[in-house]
């Protein structure tokens, strides 16, 4: 959710935090600041807005100090604004705060700090936190790291943290429990943040903090501790492999259409070494060791929220298809409030892009106690996710920087893809001729979402016609129905258009009723066995003047003669149908929100990276 950047070096701090800021701005981006200290003085600079206008704002100020944080906000406690934005100074001025998460019991906190004289000039959790630290360090006349880590052992929450000490102004402190947070180790200096995109272009070295650790890093050297004892801890670096090319938008407009136009490439690095399709054969080294008891499951349940849970609806349709294991997908914000009947011959899948989404974490720690196995597919490597899974599967889609999910779910299907025929081919369910022919016909997915790509211009076209419209329903069946539901998820969340997934066969039972000559459908109408039923779809949104336009295979001619406009993609063996057909929606949401004018890389109210419930 929030980004949080940190710096002690030899440098001027200000250019690194704010290229930094700019660079986790799609974390949050409704306020941003900065802490510089010089000569043991902490200057701070915030506003509500983006990174930009605190540029502005800083324009004439002192800007000078080679340690310093910062922070780019999506706000949880207290709206955006000026007084809210972080970072917070304590009382006294001898802390100041940047925080990612939510301190739960910060009420409470605030109350003992009123009564004892503390007064608050925000709504944050945040300033609560800062002054807990002061009360300690001041009335146990302390050192700052003792007080931090006596307040962390009082709080309950969430948090990142990344704080300094105007009395000892040559540390950085940096903490975590359930928020992301990453310390680069350069030369002599050391970058902290939420993730490793602002830090890879000074080193690729990197110490991901753990849950409850402590850093404290000072330009000679750092030291890791727990937050509950002063023991040093072995410090276990990281070589990040992330070039800058991979944060950047290069040529195009915003990441969202880069990110859209990366498929080809990025599912072939989903593949590489894993779909050895000369050899007929898959390899998921992530998995190996556990890939015998993942084969025996009685059930499979996979865990995730918003567009991950879309790709695990389809790993549910190509496990079961393929593989006959019974699988349940399940929003993990329910999952882990519903005391479900969980065993140990489950295995459980968590599916992020982040890694770090606060309702799939929970979820999985509490099947880990009931003694299932887990399992993740994730993106980012090093996130909090595949960190507590017995095992796993990187998705390799590269930093996906818009906030809307494009390239990680095309790669999460891809892994699901993968495994099904894995699980199918090592349980005896699928012929080694069928085993072979999907394999062969996977493999060329890359070229053909290319092939779908080059026809752009005519989504455009859609898009222009539809650009206005205030409702749109999106109507597929079988694997394509999560495809029907993250086309609508997409264009409500870049043009808050009003938009619905459902499985085609149930628009008669009550969606059918908002069908007039107003009204985008899109069906998602492919060659395969529900076809026929679809295209009596069409007829029967057609009779009521709505408008069709229907993602259908290249060649069709039925469709064509009913459908407004028609998208046509090329035929591919059907479980890796919504590879393709999510494109054009992908496209189509694109085109529609920047038409309208909308931020499309950081929609309204929308973070990437969801760390809080
Ligand atoms: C949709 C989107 C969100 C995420 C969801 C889960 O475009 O970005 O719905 O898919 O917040 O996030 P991860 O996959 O990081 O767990």
């Amino acid at each position: 959710m929030c980004g949080i950047v940190g710096y002690i070096g030899s440098r001027t701090a200000y250019p690194i935090l704010i290229k930094g800021l700019q660079r986790l701005e799609y974390r949050g981006y409704d306020s941003a600041g900065i802490a510089l200290v010089d000569n043991g003085k902490a200057f701070i600079h915030k506003c509500r807005g983006k990174v930009r206008d605190l540029e502005q704002i800083v324009k004439g100020k002192n800007i000078s100090g080679s340690i310093g944080i910062g922070h780019t906000r999506w706000a949880t406690h207290g709206v955006p604004n000026d007084v809210n934005a972080h970072p917070h100074r304590s009382m006294n001025g001898k802390f100041v705060v940047v925080h990612n998460g939510i301190i739960e019991n910060y009420s409470h906190i605030r109350t003992l700090l009123v009564e004892k004289g503390y007064k608050f000039e925000s709504q944050t959790d945040t300033e609560v936190l800062a002054n807990l630290i002061e009360d300690i360090y001041m009335s146990a006349q302390c050192d700052a790291e003792s007080a931090i880590r006596t307040a962390l052992q009082k709080v309950v929450g969430a948090y990142g943290l990344a704080i300094i000490c105007t009395d000892e102004p040559e540390k950085l402190f940096g903490t975590r429990k359930g928020s992301p947070l990453v310390l680069g180790m350069g030369n002599g200096e050391y970058f902290l943040a939420s993730d490793a995109t602002p830090i890879v272009e000074y080193t690729d070295k990197m110490l991901y903090i753990n849950d409850e650790e402590l850093v404290v890093a000072t330009p000679k050297g750092i030291r890791l501790t727990n937050i509950y004892e002063e023991v040093d801890k072995k410090i276990d670096v990281t070589t990040v492999d992330m070039k800058l090319d991979n944060i950047d938008k290069g040529s195009f407009p915003h990441y969202m259409l880069k990110e859209i136009h990366e498929q080809p490439n990025t599912i072939a690095d989903t593949f590489r070494g894993r779909l050895l399709a000369d050899q007929h054969q898959i390899f998921l080294g992530g998995i190996s060791d556990v890939l015998p008891r993942l084969a025996r499951a009685r059930r499979i349940i996979i865990v995730a929220c918003g567009t991950s849970y879309y790709a695990g609806l389809v790993g549910e349709y190509l496990i079961e298809e393929y593989a006959r294991i019974n699988v349940e997908v399940e929003y993990a914000s329910e999952f882990r409030y519903r005391n479900p009947v969980i065993t140990s011959e489950d295995v459980i899948i968590a599916i992020s892009q982040s890694g770090e989404t606060a309702d799939t974490l929970a979820a999985i720690r509490m099947a880990k106690q009931k003694g299932a196995l887990i399992l993740g597919i994730c993106n980012v490597v090093g996130s909090s996710i595949p960190r507590e899974t017995d095992a796993g599967i990187y998705t390799h889609a590269g930093p996906e920087i818009g906030v809307a999910s494009t390239k990680a779910f095309t790669a999460q299907t891809v892994v699901l893809t993968m495994m099904a025929l894995l699980l199918g081919k090592k349980r005896g369910e699928i012929s080694e001729e069928l085993y072979n022919s999907l394999i062969e016909d996977l493999a060329t997915v890359p070229a053909t979402i290319s092939r779908i790509l080059a026809d752009e211009e005519k989504v455009r076209e859609i898009a222009e016609r539809y650009k206005g419209a205030t409702n749109a329903l999106y109507l597929g069946r079988g694997v394509l129905y999560p495809v029907a539901l993250e086309g609508a998820l997409k264009l409500k969340e870049i043009s808050y258009i009003h938009a619905e997934g459902y499985p085609a066969a149930e628009m008669k039972h009550g969606p059918i009723a908002l069908i007039d000559n107003l009204m985008p459908v899109f069906v998602l109408a492919t060659k395969d066995k529900y076809y026929e039923k679809v295209v009596n779809n069409i007829q029967e949104v057609k009779a009521r003047q709505g408008q069709v336009i229907a993602v259908v295979t290249s060649g069709d001619t039925v469709i064509r003669k009913m459908a407004d406009y028609v998208i046509e993609i090329p035929q591919v063996d059907e479980p890796f149908t919504p590879l393709l057909a999510v494109v054009p929606l992908q496209l189509f949401s694109y085109y529609v929100a920047v038409m309208r004018g909308c931020n499309v890389d950081q929609p309204r109210n929308l973070a990437k990276s969801v760390t809080v419930e």
